[in-house]
């Protein structure tokens, strides 16, 4: 692995349901350190599994994947690499509907070794940063899409991962409340110097990305 790529993929393979799907059919990828990649590719084409991958949701069975200086093949534990390294925001940004704004935020924390008052200070200080810090206090459900998909954003970077994988994050709002989102994105990106890697069906999101993936049949067909 290069001292610059943060993600180096090489004949990416996995399947489902004992091989009869093959949901990555040979992917090959690098993602230099503090890029801001789009993924684009119609419905089912492989771009959720690509991300569960490079997050460590799931494993695949052929080819090598490093995140991280970490190969994800081999090693056996990646619940620490997880927590540490990657931030997920999903479409349906799945918060906790019984625990506080506030404590949404800290769940990351709570596999590592920071103290609670370090906790609540991280987490108020990322609901500053998404404009939400007198939400804290506030149940998820008495938010809008927006703003729980901002909470999301501040779960995602509490733990100071250096990726941060966004599958259609803006996917359930609003075009106005999407840009938002996407806006505080870049900006996290840009000021944090995160690499960014977010899966999106619209074209004008993907173009705000330094570089365009396009994947067809668990391929990478081309990049602009
Ligand atoms: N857990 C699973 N079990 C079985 N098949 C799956 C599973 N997850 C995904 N697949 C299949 O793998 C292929 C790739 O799915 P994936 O979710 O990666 O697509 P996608 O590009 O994210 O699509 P979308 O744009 O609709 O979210 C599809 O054929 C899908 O049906
Ligand atoms: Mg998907």
């Amino acid at each position: 692995m290069t001292e610059e790529n943060v993600i180096e993929i090489h004949n990416l393979q996995k399947t489902y349901d004992k091989g009869k799907i093959k949901a990555l059919n040979g992917i090959d990828l690098e993602i230099k350190k503090g890029e801001f990649i789009s993924i684009m590719g119609p419905s089912g084409s492989g771009k959720s599994t690509l991300l569960n991958m490079i997050g460590a949701l799931d494993r695949a069975e052929e080819g090598t994947i490093k995140v991280a200086g970490i190969d994800l093949m081999k090693t056996r534990d990646l619940s620490e690499f997880r927590s540490q390294e990657i931030g997920f925001v999903f479409q349906m940004h799945n918060l906790i509907p019984n625990l506080s704004v506030l404590e949404n935020v800290e769940i990351p924390m709570y596999e590592t070794r920071v103290k609670s008052e370090e906790m609540r200070r991280r987490a108020l200080e990322l609901l500053e940063a998404v404009g939400l810090k007198d939400k804290a206090d506030k149940n998820p459900t008495k938010l809008s899409g927006g703003e729980r998909q901002r909470v999301a954003i501040a779960r995602a970077l509490v733990n100071h991962p250096s990726i941060i994988l966004a599958d259609e994050p803006t996917g359930a709002l609003d075009s106005k409340t999407g840009d938002v989102i996407l806006n505080l994105l870049k900006s996290l990106h840009s000021k944090k110097q995160v690499t960014l890697v977010m899966v999106t069906h619209e074209p004008y999101v993907a173009e705000m990305a330094d570089r365009i993936l396009h994947v067809l049949d668990g391929k990478i067909n081309n990049s602009s």
